[in-house]
C-alpha cells in the first residue's frame, strides 16, 4: 500500500487530495496544527474513529516552521509521496505577517526537502510542492506569445507571500537538480470550492450572495472588482497534483483554465445563480450594485437595493491584476482535463452557500440542527 504524507491537510486543497488518496487505497498520514479550536472541519467526515483498525488516515500535529517535528513524521511514516500544501496563503495577510509567511512558505518546503534527504528518502520519496500563479505577478509582457503564462514565462512576484513561494519553487528545483530528487512543482492558478476559505474572493461572494438573498444581510463591500483571475476547481486541480508524482520524470507544471474573468463578473455570475440581475454604476472607489430585477419567486429583493459597494480596506499594496495560464503541457503529456468550468464551480459554490445559509437561518429561527434537514 502506497503511503502520502499531506502538510496543509485541513485546509481546502489537503481535504479534496485525502479524499482522492483516500479512494485510491493510499495510507494518508496529515500534519495538522494544534489551534485553541477544531480546526479539522474539512476532513472529521474521512476521520470518524481513530481507534479503529481499519482507519487509512492518520493525523500527525506538527508546523512548517519546526524541522525536527517535520523530521521526525518523515521518519515516522517513510512516505512514497509527500504533498507539501501548507501554507498561510493569503495574499493580503501576507502583507501584515511577512516575516511569518517566509518562514512556513518559503523555508517549510527547505525543511521538508532537508529532512527527505537527511532521512536518506531521496530515492523512496516523491515530493510535490504548491507552487503558484502568484509567481507570474500578472506583469503583462512576461505573457508569451498567445497572451497566456506558461512554464517559461518569467517571474515577478508582487506579494510576501509571492516572494515567499519563490523561494520554495527555486530550492524545490535545487533540490531535484543537485540531489536527483523526484521534486516537481505545481504551478497552480486559482482554485475554488464549497470548502474554499471564507475570506478569499470568490467564497465571500458566494456566501454574501446566498446571505442576502435569504434576507440574512443586507449588503457587502469588495475590494478591487476589475482584478481578473483564472479560476478552476479545486478538484480538479488536486488530481493533477497526484498525476504529477505519477508522472515519469520529475517537472514543473502550469494548471489552469485558460480563462480569465473580472471579480465584477464573479459577482455576477453568483446572484444570476439564484435569479438576481444586478446592474453596477460609479467607477473605481464610488462602484456600486443595485438589484435590477429578481426572477426568483424565492428570492424577491426590493429593485434598486444597494447590495454592494467598494471599501478601499481590501485594495492591496501591490496588486496582480490580470493571471491566465496555459495548461497545454498538462493537457498533452499528463491527459489531464478539467471536469469543470467557472459556470459549474459558481453552480457548486452557489448551491452549497443556500444550503448552508438556510441551516444558519433555520438554527437562527430555533429549529434543531438534523444533520440531513438540508441535504
Ligand atoms: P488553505 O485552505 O489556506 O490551507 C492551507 C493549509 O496550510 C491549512 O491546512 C493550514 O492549517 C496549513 N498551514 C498554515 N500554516 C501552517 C504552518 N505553519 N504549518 C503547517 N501547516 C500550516 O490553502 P489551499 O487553498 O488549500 O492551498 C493549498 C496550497 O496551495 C497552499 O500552499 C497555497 O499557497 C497553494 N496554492 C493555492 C491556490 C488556490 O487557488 N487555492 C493556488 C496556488 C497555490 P490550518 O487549517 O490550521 O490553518
Ligand atoms: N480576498 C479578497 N477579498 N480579494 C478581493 C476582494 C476582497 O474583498 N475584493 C477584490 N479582491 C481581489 C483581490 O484584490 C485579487 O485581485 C482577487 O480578488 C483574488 O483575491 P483572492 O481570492 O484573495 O486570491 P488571490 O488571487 O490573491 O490568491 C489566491 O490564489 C493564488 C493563486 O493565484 C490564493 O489562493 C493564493 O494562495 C494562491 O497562490
Amino acid at each position: 500500500m502506497k503511503v502520502a504524507l499531506i502538510s496543509g491537510i485541513t485546509g481546502q486543497d489537503g481535504s479534496y487530495l485525502a479524499e482522492l488518496l483516500l479512494e485510491k487505497g493510499y495510507e494518508v498520514h496529515g500534519i495538522k496544527r494544534r489551534a485553541s479550536s477544531l480546526n479539522t472541519d474539512r476532513i472529521d467526515h474521512l476521520y470518524q474513529d481513530p481507534h479503529h483498525p481499519n482507519q487509512k488516515l492518520k493525523l500527525h500535529y506538527g508546523d512548517l516552521t519546526d524541522s525536527m517535528n517535520l523530521t521526525r513524521i518523515i521518519e515516522e511514516c517513510r512516505p512514497d509521496e509527500i504533498y507539501n500544501l501548507g501554507a498561510m496563503s493569503h495574499v493580503k495577510v501576507s502583507f501584515d505577517t511577512p516575516e511569518y509567511v517566509g518562514n512556513v512558505d518559503g523555508l517549510g518546503t527547505l525543511r521538508i526537502l532537508e529532512a527527505v534527504r537527511l532521512l536518506g528518502l531521496e530515492k523512496k520519496t516523491r515530493i510535490y510542492q504548491a507552487s503558484t500563479s502568484e509567481l507570474y505577478g500578472g506583469i503583462p509582457e512576461n505573457k508569451n506569445d498567445n497572451g497566456f503564462y506558461d512554464e517559461n514565462s518569467p517571474f515577478y512576484p508582487r506579494s510576501p507571500y509571492g516572494v515567499a513561494k519563490i523561494y520554495a519553487f527555486w530550492i524545490t528545483k535545487n533540490y531535484r537538480e543537485a540531489y536527483n530528487m523526484f521534486a516537481c512543482n505545481g504551478i497552480l492558478f486559482n482554485h475554488e470550492s464549497p470548502r474554499r476559505g471564507e475570506t478569499f474572493v470568490t467564497r465571500k461572494i458566494t456566501r454574501a450572495t446566498a446571505r442576502i438573498a435569504l434576507g440574512l444581510q443586507e449588503k457587502f463591500y469588495l475590494g478591487n472588482l476589475e482584478a481578473k483571475r483564472d479560476w478552476g476547481h479545486a478538484k480538479d486541480y488536486v488530481r493533477m497534483m497526484w498525476m504529477i508524482l505519477q508522472a515519469e520524470q520529475p517537472e514543473d507544471w502550469v494548471i489552469a483554465t485558460g480563462k480569465t474573468t473580472t471579480v465584477r463578473e464573479f459577482v455576477r455570475m453568483s446572484f444570476a445563480e439564484v435569479g438576481i440581475e444586478l446592474e453596477f454604476k460609479g467607477l473605481g472607489i464610488n462602484e456600486k450594485a443595485y438589484i435590477k430585477s429578481c426572477n426568483n419567486l424565492e428570492y424577491q429583493l426590493e429593485l434598486g437595493k444597494e447590495i454592494l459597494t467598494v471599501d478601499p480596506k481590501y485594495f492591496r499594496p501591490t496588486e496582480v491584476d490580470l493571471l491566465i495560464g496555459d495548461p497545454t503541457k498538462a493537457n498533452t503529456n499528463l491527459g489531464w482535463i478539467p471536469e469543470h468550468d467557472l459556470a459549474s464551480l459558481v453552480n457548486d459554490m452557489m448551491s452549497s452557500d443556500i444550503k448552508l445559509m438556510k441551516k444558519h437561518q433555520y438554527l437562527k429561527n430555533g429549529g434543531y440542527d438534523t444533520i440531513n434537514h438540508f441535504e
